[in-house]
């Protein structure tokens, strides 16, 4: 009896060892998304590449990050800029060879640093030679249930489901089910609950979907081999069809994520899901928060646009964030990671027409850069580049071209971003004489620049600031100017105060009986902590944000 115990109990805990299996490095891992056409160009066509990002890793590093996440490389129709795959297995050769990605891979190790690529789980593009295959009227071919192809619509169909039924006409059926363009027909990982009057619903285990799973298996094994440290997950709470709960895909993801750290003890996958309470239950080491409207009034789902929470109005909330944020970090501590991006492709930047002043940026900046979980840093968010409005739709982007237009290094022809005629490069760049630089900044002590480097090497020495440390919000979150929040670990504490509006600004919270508080760094040193008898008072000046040790 004692033995079979002492075995559950060995058992038990191998279980719960294997969900908080994820590599050291990201212990201290700091993220750096680079958008390949936008970041810098080296044979002078326009559009970036593997060479021109290889050529900038020297600046990479010098920020502080110590890993690189780059949206998609491989060969694409680029109907949605590079997540319409043609083949997995091939950078696009707009970007290089895989040799050159190979190169990339050795000289970002050389530095002591990690890469991870974008894998589009969910589809492909309609041109991938799996696609035209399945278009083919014999449905017994290789690739032929690599997709889900169907003759009829049902008049049943929600209307999210019938938008994603596409009328192809092709010698195999008349419909096809597409992930989010035409272009990008979903992969078939099956359904959850598959209806036996809708026979173009296979089962997760029927030999198409597993069929695709070992392709997915196929094609990381041989990125993981050639050095690359892992991936950003597209939509990866997309596979499996028909699964409201998600239960079904979180079960796939278990299975490929168990499979995967087994063979990559030392590889990252990465959820794009926003759920980490689901991601990070399905195996998943890392995955994305929103920030909601603590930075944008334009939030999906909802009618009225709210007040946003930096912006120097002083009239956002961060209530809502606050309920989400907490709820996704306290549910997956010590399992998984969360990651509140600074931005990212799809999103409108943080620097924009109403935030553009280094100090607003700087007080966002200190926000992203002193939460629990895995920063990171979208290219360009370092200097406080701005989203352009209006910049013409490329390669599928609509609006999110705003967010995409090319870095801005130097004062040179193009902000040194290519040597091709303007009108060449890819997206139309910061039309402003004065726009941000690298170049500026670098020399700047006082610039955001500087700001994000100091911010993350104090986040580097300190366990308490670090990815591991806690959280815990001490203002009142009814009275969210400034916010106040704790980082900890054992004895070492921090305080970090947000104040993104333009009035001067206190908060009173039940003393937190300190010894000693130190000013260690802040956009000023102008703002004040007083410890009481039973309330603490913090006092800011309008638009600052401060980070103070305590004990
Ligand atoms: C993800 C990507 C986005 C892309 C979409 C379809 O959300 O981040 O850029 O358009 O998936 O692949």
């Amino acid at each position: 009896m004692k033995k079979i115990l002492l075995i559950l109990v060995g058992v038990l805990m191998l279980v719960s060892a294997a969900a908080q299996n994820h590599p050291d490095w990201l212990k201290s891992a700091v993220f750096y998304q680079i958008y390949p056409s936008s970041f810098q160009d080296n044979d002078g066509n326009g559009i970036g590449d593997i060479k021109g990002i290889q050529s900038r890793l020297d600046y990479v590093q010098s920020l502080g990050v110590n890993a690189i996440w780059l949206n998609p490389i491989f060969k694409s129709a680029f109907c949605d800029g590079g997540y319409d795959v043609i083949d997995f297995y091939l950078v696009d050769p707009r970007f290089g060879t895989n040799t050159d990605l190979v190169e990339l891979v050795k000289e970002v190790h050389k530095r002591g640093m990690h890469i991870v690529l974008d894998l589009v789980a969910g589809h492909s593009s309609a041109q991938n030679e799996w696609f035209k295959q399945s278009m083919e009227a014999d449905a017994n071919q290789h690739f032929s249930d690599y997709y889900i192809w169907t003759a009829i619509k049902p008049n049943d169909l929600t209307q999210q489901e019938a938008s994603r039924w596409v009328e192809a006409n092709a010698p195999r059926a008349r419909y096809y089910i597409k992930n989010f363009y035409d272009c990008q027909p979903a992969l078939n990982y099956g359904y959850a609950n598959p209806s036996p009057s809708h026979p173009w619903e296979q089962s997760v285990d029927a030999p198409g979907p597993q069929a695709v799973v070992r392709e997915l298996e196929n094609i990381i094994t041989f990125w993981l081999e050639k050095g690359i440290d892992g991936f950003r997950v597209d939509m990866a709470s997309s596979l499996v069809k028909n699964d409201p709960d998600k239960s079904a895909t979180i079960a796939l993801w278990k299975k490929i994520n168990g499979w995967f750290d087994n063979k990559f003890p030392e590889g990252v996958l990465i959820a794009e899901w926003f759920n980490p309470k689901q991601s990070i239950e399905g195996g998943f080491d890392i995955d994305f928060l929103r920030a909601g409207n603590l930075f944008s009034a334009n939030m999906r789902g909802q009618t009225a646009p709210a007040k946003v929470y930096f912006d120097k109005a002083g009239e956002g909330s961060i209530s809502n964030w606050y309920t989400s944020f907490k709820d996704q970090y306290e549910s997956t501590l010590n399992k998984g990671y969360i990651s509140v991006p600074t931005g990212n492709h799809d999103s409108p930047r943080i620097a924009n027409s109403e935030r553009n002043d280094s100090q607003q940026l700087k007080v966002a900046m200190t926000f992203f850069l002193t939460l629990p979980g895995i920063p990171f840093i979208y290219y360009g968010d370092e200097i406080g580049m701005r989203y352009i409005p209006n910049s013409p739709d490329i390669e599928g982007s609509r609006t999110r071209s705003g967010t995409r237009t090319p870095m801005q290094w130097d004062d040179s022809q193009n902000a040194g971003f290519s040597t091709a005629p303007k009108e060449k490069i890819y997206i139309p760049q910061d039309p402003d004489l004065n726009r941000p630089t690298v170049a500026k900044q670098d020399k700047d002590p006082d610039s955001q620049l500087n700001y994000v480097r100091t911010l993350l090497k104090l986040r580097a020495s300190s366990a308490a600031l670090g990815n591991d440390g806690e959280w815990k919000l001490v203002s009142d979150v009814n009275k969210p100017y400034p916010m106040v929040y704790i980082r900890r670990n054992g004895n070492e504490k921090y305080i970090i105060a947000i104040n993104p509006s333009d009035k001067k600004v206190d908060a009173e919270f039940s003393t937190l009986n300190l010894n000693r508080v130190a000013y260690t760094l802040g956009t000023t040193s102008k703002c004040s902590y007083k410890a009481g008898k039973s309330v603490d008072t913090i006092k800011m000046p309008a638009v600052s944000a401060v980070i103070f040790k305590f004990e």
